[in-house]
């Protein structure tokens, strides 16, 4: 997959610029440029809608013509398309997102709720900071609106305590004492790393990094694979539900992705990623009893669960990713410091060719449904039994089943991004044709049911070509699912997964080339 080991002995210089995630020389399809203007379409159609009726505020409501502020009234929707619009070329709408947010003050919250460290991360500090980037690091009000929230977000950390609490009332600043998710205290590495290198301040890096190195060192039933719920002030797990999917899920994301956005010479972040996917293929893989799908379960005390959801199918990707850059890109593979080889752990499983069949898993339960277009929660059947901890299948559902290899247990779709992602990663890794297909047949399906008179919303039943709308288009719309699909049509060199990482929210971060040593601290200097 890379060419690490020829590359070394050609050329040093050639270290910066080889391709290592993505395939070379990926030849894009002629339609590209059509493709790409369709999703940018869309785009600007929702964002049109966005502007018409709920401007300043953080979500649109599409049926109602109205808005919703659920991430505290600071224009949510605003700052997280920011990065979308400038990788887009929508230009003049960029900077008036940049005007707007210098007005907003993110001392308070505008709905006197508490504000939620990993949404606030994710969406804002996120966006503000990789718009900051990708638009030349000149506009400095960025970073300044980036460290205003994140000040009052580290409020959250109390005592001695290495995780926060999750919520914090920025008005008296206190958090809200109650248990925390891993996803909740793993998924600020990325960003307050980064706003540490832009303000000076370490201290956002060194609070991240706290709560992320007491995750790793937490004991665990599978290794690696922590259960979603922990008490922040005695640091201990309070349930035993294992999942790539809701409260977990970009915890194991950012092990990997930290380890590449800092090339840090700590191994414990690769390696906690390692053996959480270690303990997945060895514990947690099934395979359909019907079409042979891949899929990783869910696990609570003991009990393995055949269910599956929109949110975890992020995991193909992250896989994909995951898997070149261990071998491929991360310092402590150049150095020889990893024993493992060539992909291969337990039952000769390669981790991206697995990648791959859990984005085709994840594809067919676009595939398979009356609108093509996925469900936000499934379950299965294997070898071992169909267990789910709740009824098992009903006659449709058996029948589906047996046609499609899974049925469906939450048949809403809610503008997610995750199966495209997965889809993109899975694209930019192989130029596979069928993945190009696959988001062509994502955009049809929008197109044809999504859409209303104002702009595209959820739908309560991706099997049904008649459904009903929900009211709300989430931020994550604009962020991520459209972001994702421009850029499968677009130019590979453009963002390469080879020079920028993600965070969960789909903002590019710019990553130091791949094996240059930056000495022993997390934060290095960034070439523009
Ligand atoms: C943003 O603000 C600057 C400075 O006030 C102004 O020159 C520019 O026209 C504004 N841009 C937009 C798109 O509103
Ligand atoms: C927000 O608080 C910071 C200090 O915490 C202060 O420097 C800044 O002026 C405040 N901004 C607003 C708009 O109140
Ligand atoms: C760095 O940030 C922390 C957290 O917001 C704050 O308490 C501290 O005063 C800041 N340090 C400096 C030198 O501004
Ligand atoms: C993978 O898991 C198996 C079983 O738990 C273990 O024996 C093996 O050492 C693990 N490999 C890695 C690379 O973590
Ligand atoms: C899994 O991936 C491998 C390699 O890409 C492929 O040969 C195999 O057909 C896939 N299996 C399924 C069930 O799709």
């Amino acid at each position: 997959m890379c060419r690490y080991i020829l590359v070394v002995l050609l050329t040093a210089v050639a270290l910066s610029s080889a391709g290592r995630v993505q395939k070379e020389n990926i030849q894009l399809p002629s339609d590209a440029l059509m493709h790409r203007e369709t999703v940018k379409g869309i785009f600007s159609n929702s964002y049109m809608a966005y502007k018409a009726y709920a401007w300043g505020h953080d979500s649109l409501l599409v049926n109602s013509r109205s808005y919703v502020d659920d991430h505290n009234g600071w224009g949510a929707t605003i700052v997280d398309s920011m990065s979308t619009m400038w990788i887009m070329g929508l230009y003049t709408w960029f900077d008036e997102a940049v005007n707007h947010t210098a007005t907003v003050n993110f001392n308070q919250s505008q709905t006197n709720d508490v504000t939620g460290l990993f949404e606030t991360t994710i969406r804002y500090v996120g966006g503000l900071l990789s718009a900051y980037e990708l638009s030349g690091k000149k506009r400095q009000i960025l970073v300044d609106k980036a460290e205003e929230v994140t000040q009052q977000m580290a409020y959250a950390w109390i005592g001695n305590n290495a995780i926060p609490y999750g919520k914090v009332n920025f008005a008296t600043r206190r958090p809200r004492i109650e248990d925390t998710s891993i996803a909740g205290a793993g998924t600020l590495t990325l960003e307050w790393s980064r706003l540490s290198l832009y303000t000076g301040n370490d201290t956002y890096r060194q609070l991240a990094e706290k709560a992320m190195q007491h995750l790793i060192h937490m004991p665990s039933d599978l290794p690696g694979m922590l259960p979603q719920m922990l008490n922040p002030s005695t640091g201990d797990a309070t349930n035993n539900y294992v999942t790539w999917g809701a409260n977990a899920d970009s915890y194991f994301e950012y092990l990997i992705k930290y380890a590449r956005l800092t090339n840090t010479n700590d191994d414990s972040y690769a390696d906690a990623w390692l053996t959480a996917v270690n303990s997945s293929i060895e514990t947690l893989a099934r395979r359909s009893t019907v079409g042979n799908w891949l899929y990783i379960a869910d696990y609570d005390s003991g009990n393995v669960l055949h269910v599956g959801s929109h949110l975890a199918c992020f995991y193909g990707g992250n896989w994909i990713l995951g898997e070149q850059l261990r071998h491929c890109s991360l310092r402590r593979f150049a150095d020889g410091r990893d024993s493992s080889s060539g992909g291969k752990l337990t039952n000769n499983d390669n981790i991206v060719s697995m990648g791959l069949n859990l984005t085709d898993a994840c594809w067919n339960t676009y595939a398979s449904t009356a609108t093509g277009i996925g469900p936000e929660r499934f379950a299965y059947i294997s070898s071992d039994g169909g267990y789910t901890s709740s009824s098992p299948p009903n006659a449709d559902q058996t029948a589906f089943y047996n046609k499609r290899g899974f049925y469906i247990t939450d048949a809403r779709y809610l503008l997610r991004p995750e199966v495209l992602e997965s889809n993109f990663y899975a694209w930019r890794a192989t130029g596979d044709v069928k993945y190009w297909n696959n988001a062509i047949s994502a955009v049809q399906s929008f197109q044809e049911y999504l859409r209303t008179s104002v702009a595209y919303t959820e739908i309560a039943d991706v099997n049904n070509r008649a459904s009903s709308r929900s009211d709300e288009a989430e931020s994550f719309w604009f962020a991520e699912t459209l972001k994702y699909l421009y850029l499968t049509f677009d130019d590979p060199q453009h963002i390469s997964l080879d020079d920028y990482v993600f965070n969960t929210e789909a903002h590019p971060f710019m990553a130091p080339p791949a094996t240059a040593n930056y000495g022993s601290g997390s934060v290095f200097p960034v070439s523009d």
